[in-house]
């Protein structure tokens, strides 16, 4: 009898013991009064026609003290503050990151032993530390964590003494306004139409990397028809955090950032390493083929070391995406998530763009991974054409323990 489990017993033992404000309310209907909205504009980004720009800007606003997050959106807005459509101004992604900084660095060198605090995801070489991040898709897809849980950022007891704890953003913009050449193709980083042959650090790039990130750095600029001129513009990322300040009874969730092309190199000798690249690229399936089976799927698989509740899953994509699946161990689905393209030409419904994601929300307690199980990530783009520098990432939230029973 459930009832009279002992947990049972435990869970009310404990619900007389701690003070549960945040929640206390929420068998009346209203958790939500305690949500706080904070709106902040990223420092000014400069393009013009076919400009990239690719910048970190250290430092950010953010809510401070030891709060949880309940979502994080963003968006690309103009000098009016009005959202700008992707066909104007393509939002390729942006990334905020958590780090630590000894509280006595000079003001002019915001890089200064910097410590970043990653999500628990695999990848290494510093890829995918973000804590949250989107691209295109970021005005229809869903962010909200349900209560009672939440993201603890700020906790006095993990900032190491001396430091104090800070944001960064990352935003890269492409500038497709008017004239450029290939619009697809600039929004895909395709290095012919960059004039893109060299890396960051200088190195040639190999003939078969055709677009990507690598082609699309900060500051270079996508072809344009011949002869065009156009204004500059000056635009914000205007982001939004929904929080509110830490209390015992919010349950935290760990963060995992999966990407389809990390591979686990297991050598001998030294410890096994995720290799992500991040992006790839989509080969066209070839002509006179039977164009409905021309879909392009990648797998891989992730040891979950620690498992938990899957309280929220999405995918990101770029166009072509037609489908991010997250298998369990037994092949059941933990999540699937698909695109949605816009047909219009506002903000938020872009024709041809992925203008947003659907997101799992199993209901509490109904999907667990279980600690040490391998899950399968399964990413399918149309590849009726090639498509460069795609992307194929999953991200979930997970509660490694449920909150106690008179809270589910
Ligand atoms: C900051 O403090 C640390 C020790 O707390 C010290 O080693 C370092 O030199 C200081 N840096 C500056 C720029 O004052
Ligand atoms: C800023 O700090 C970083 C890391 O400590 C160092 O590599 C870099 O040279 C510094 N830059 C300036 C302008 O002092
Ligand atoms: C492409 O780059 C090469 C060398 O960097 C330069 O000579 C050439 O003029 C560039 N082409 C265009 C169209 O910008
Ligand atoms: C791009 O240009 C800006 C302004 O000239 C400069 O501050 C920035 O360092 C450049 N970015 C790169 C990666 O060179
Ligand atoms: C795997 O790791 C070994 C040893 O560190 C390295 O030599 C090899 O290049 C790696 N393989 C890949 C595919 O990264
Ligand atoms: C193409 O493939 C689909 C599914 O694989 C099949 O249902 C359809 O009959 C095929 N069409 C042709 C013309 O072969
Ligand atoms: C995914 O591909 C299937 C099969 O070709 C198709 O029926 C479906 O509409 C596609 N979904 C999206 C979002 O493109
Ligand atoms: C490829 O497929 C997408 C959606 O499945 C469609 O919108 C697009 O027009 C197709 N492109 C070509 C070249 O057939």
């Amino acid at each position: 009898m459930r009832f009279l489990s002992k947990d049972w017993v435990v869970s009310w033992a404990l619900l007389l013991l701690v003070s549960c404000t945040t929640f206390s309310s929420a068998s009346l209907g209203k958790p939500e009064n305690k949500i706080k909205t904070s709106v902040f504009l990223s420092p000014k980004i400069e393009l013009g026609p076919g400009l990239v720009s690719n910048k970190n800007y250290f430092d950010v606003d953010f809510p401070r003290g030891h709060i949880a997050i309940k979502s994080f959106n963003a968006e690309l807005v103009d000098e009016a503050g009005k959202s700008v459509p992707l066909q104007e101004v393509y939002l390729h992604h942006w990334v905020i990151v958590r780090y630590h900084q000894p509280k006595n660095v000079s003001q002019n060198n915001q890089t200064d032993n910097i410590v970043i605090v990653r999500n628990s995801g695999f990848c290494q070489d510093g890829f995918l530390v973000q804590y949250f991040g989107l691209g295109s898709e970021t005005r229809g897809t869903a962010t909200d964590i349900p209560d009672p849980f939440g993201i603890e950022v700020g906790n006095p007891s993990e900032i190491p003494y001396g430091f104090e704890e800070k944001w960064l953003i990352n935003v890269h913009a492409i500038d497709t306004r008017g004239g450029v050449e290939d619009r697809l193709g600039c929004i895909e980083c395709r290095c012919d139409l960059y004039n893109v042959t060299k890396d960051a650090d200088g190195n040639p790039l190999s003939p078969y990397y055709k677009g990507g990130l690598d082609c699309c750095p900060d500051n270079s600029t996508c072809r344009l028809n011949k002869g065009f001129k156009g204004p500059k513009r000056t635009l914000n990322l205007k982001y939004t955090v929904k929080w509110f300040s830490w209390d015992n009874c919010v349950v935290p969730l760990k963060i995992y950032i999966l990407d389809v092309t990390d591979v686990l190199n297991v050598s001998k000798g030294v410890s096994p390493k995720h290799n992500c690249k991040v992006e790839y690229q989509v080969e066209p399936c070839s002509k006179g083929y039977n164009s409905s089976a021309c879909i392009d799927v990648r797998k891989t698989s992730f040891p979950m070391q620690t498992g938990g509740y899957v309280i929220y899953g999405v995918g990101h994509q770029h166009v072509g995406a037609n489908e991010s699946t997250l298998y369990g161990q037994d092949g059941g689905v933990i999540c699937s998530s698909i695109p949605k393209y816009g047909n219009g030409n506002e903000a938020g419904n872009e024709k041809g763009y992925v203008v947003g994601m659907s997101t799992c929300y199993p209901r509490r307690g109904t999907i667990k991974i279980k600690d040490g199980e391998t899950l399968t990530l399964e990413i399918i783009y149309s590849n009726n054409q090639s498509h460069s520098g795609v992307m194929g990432l999953f991200y979930i939230l997970v509660a490694e323990q449920l909150p106690h029973q008179h809270l589910l």
